[in-house]
């Protein structure tokens, strides 16, 4: 077992990498005057992990209640929140009872959220069952369902009371689910470390990722991202916005594509090679940077000029009959975004391997232009 602490002021937790479940068990033990347990999980992995994780805990002498949330990010959804206020009062779920967010980014994101405004907040557990989970989203309390309006436009900041780490939960994922999860891994290497990205460049040069790299390469992950949370928990000090490489774009992406085109992971692709470019044209780093960030999401199965994914498919789109609509569609919904300042749009750019820096204020007229230039239109 390996653990890594959020080393936070009020409320510390542990993340606990382990395939061990009485690792877990003993864990949640811990939480005081427990009454039961309310796991959250979506339509997909309720058919593949959910009767062996329930009889774990019924075993293990807790009482357990379920709901079901709808797979993928639409089930991010206002409906979602209040199908799980409903069935919770239904459950008898109350101030003394615990989430399980089992699940990828969308169940972490959704129960997170659900967990921290029920009865004006109850304890929550994150258990994350996808790569994208494992390395990013169940770590951090950021919690959030999307809107009509825009993706994550309510959330609130709601750490977990520990999270479970088991990377057997992801011998079941796809191919293009792990490929999701390797985009957030990528932002992490050119976010914080050079070496990093010399570690990621090998490995998939080779072609193949171990268990033991996987484990590496999650360990890594979460540590950059509690050191980063530790810093700066709530976004205030510039620090915790560094995770938001390639975000900006990305979730402009997902809302005009009304989140049925891309994963989340495959949005980040797009969005780390733009910030590659605009990087580039603000003169912040050498060309070299975009090459290697190109070449390594293309060794990912990423590789955004080619079919079948990212930019390939959405450049088709967007170079079609409303061109130049699509472009200002994208460039408003970034100025919706939570983090636009007086409608200018904020991005972390990269000033060199492994080294970002947030704040960068870029106006319309220029985002524009680079994104024509982007989506070659
Ligand atoms: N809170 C944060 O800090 C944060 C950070 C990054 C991303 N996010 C959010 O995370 C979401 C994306 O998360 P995701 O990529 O995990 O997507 P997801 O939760 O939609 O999971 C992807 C798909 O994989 C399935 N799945 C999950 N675990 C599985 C398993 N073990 N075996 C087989 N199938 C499995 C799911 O049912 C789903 O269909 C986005 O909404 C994004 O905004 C949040």
């Amino acid at each position: 077992m390996k653990k890594i602490t959020v080393k936070l002021k009020t409320n510390p937790y542990n993340i606990i990498l382990s395939a061990k479940e009485a690792d877990f068990i003993s864990n949640l033990k811990k939480l005081q005057d427990l009454s039961s347990v309310f796991i959250i999980t979506d339509s997909v992995i309720s058919k593949i992990h959910l009767s062996k994780f329930k009889n774990l805990l019924i075993q293990n002498k807790f009482i357990v209640k379920t709901a079901v949330i709808p797979a993928g990010e639409t089930g991010k959804s206002l409906k979602s929140l209040s199908f799980l206020y409903d069935s919770a009062l239904k459950n008898g779920i109350d101030r003394k009872s615990c989430v399980i967010a089992l699940g990828g980014g969308v169940v972490g994101d959704c129960a997170g959220f659900f967990a921290s405004t029920y009865m004006r907040g109850i304890r929550l557990v994150q258990v994350p069952t996808t790569l994208l989970a494992a390395c990013d989203s169940s770590i951090g309390g950021k919690t959030a369902i999307n809107t009509d309006g825009g993706k994550n436009i309510a959330g609130t900041f709601y750490q977990p009371y520990f999270v479970w780490l088991n990377t057997d939960f992801l011998k079941t994922l796809d191919m293009r689910q792990i490929r999701n999860g390797l985009a957030e891994v990528v932002k992490y290497a050119f976010t914080f470390d050079n070496k990093f990205i010399d570690y990621l460049s090998k490995i998939l040069e080779i072609g193949i990722i171990t268990e033991q790299n996987f484990e590496y390469i999650i360990y890594k992950c979460c540590s950059y991202k509690a050191d980063i949370v530790q810093k700066d928990e709530k976004e205030t000090r510039g620090l915790r916005a560094l995770l938001n490489l390639g975000h900006t774009l990305a979730h402009a992406i997902e809302t005009h594509t009304k989140y049925n085109k891309f994963l989340h992971g495959e949005a980040v692709a797009i969005g780390l090679l733009f910030a590659a470019q605009l990087s580039v044209y603000k003169k912040l780093c050498k060309q070299e940077v975009y090459d290697e960030i190109l070449s390594i999401l293309r060794h990912c199965g990423l590789d955004p000029q080619s079919p079948p994914f990212s930019i390939y498919v959405f450049s088709k789109e967007i170079a079609g009959q409303n061109k130049k609509s699509n472009i200002a569609a994208l460039v408003n919904l970034m100025k919706k975004d939570k983090k636009s300042v007086n409608s200018k749009i904020n991005f972390t750019l990269l000033k060199g391997f492994g080294k970002a820096q947030s704040g960068y204020l870029i106006d319309d007229k220029t985002l524009y232009n680079q994104l024509k230039v982007f989506f070659n239109t």
